[in-house]
């Protein structure tokens, strides 16, 4: 079973190791890492945010730090999503959980919200699966450069 736990200032080195892992570039929309100053001003934005337009958790397993999940808010209805895990748990169900549990968040916290939107990475057949399992619909986007998906929230 898997928690999620609102991010802290503590977590600024940890998401800014995850997020230059080649195991995380290569699923990111960007395939580029990120430089410290990029990092640096992101993770602060988040943190300021926190719950007016970003809600970021990190992802506990057994009390392991194990991805991050994050959900930004695009307008009163809409948000988007974005999931990775460290690649030793994936595969194991942990993202599902994550998923369905941080939805579960933005219904308590954003009340208005009716859509949640998610982008991947034209390559990542994985992620794609993934919120397509998810109850999540591809919609033809010709201009984003990724496969984008949307849920429609039922309360
Ligand atoms: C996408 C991700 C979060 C999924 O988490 P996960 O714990 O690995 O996925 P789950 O084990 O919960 O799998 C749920 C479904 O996703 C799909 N899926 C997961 N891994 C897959 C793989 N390697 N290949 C194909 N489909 C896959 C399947 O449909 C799977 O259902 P099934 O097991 O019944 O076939 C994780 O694989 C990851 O971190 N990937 C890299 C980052 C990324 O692509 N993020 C998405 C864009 S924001």
């Amino acid at each position: 079973m898997i928690k999620l736990r609102l991010i802290i200032e503590e977590d600024r080195e940890l998401l800014f190791g995850w997020r230059n892992l080649p195991e995380i570039i290569e699923n990111s929309l960007s395939q580029k890492g990120v430089s410290w100053e990029e990092h640096d001003h992101w993770f602060s934005k988040c943190l300021s945010e926190m719950f007016f337009s970003c809600l970021p958790f990190i992802i506990v397993y057994k009390r392991k730090l194990i991805g991050h999940i994050r959900f930004e808010k695009r307008n009163d209805a809409l948000c988007e999503v974005h999931i990775y895990l460290l690649g030793k748990y994936r595969d194991r169900k942990l993202g599902s959980e994550a998923l369905e549990q941080g939805i579960e968040e933005v219904k308590k916290v954003w009340p208005g919200i009716v859509r949640i939107k998610a982008c991947v990475q034209e390559d990542s057949y994985e992620g794609a699966n993934f919120f397509m399992e998810h109850n999540f619909l591809a919609e033809n986007a010709e201009y984003e450069k990724c496969w984008v998906f949307f849920r429609l929230l039922n309360r």
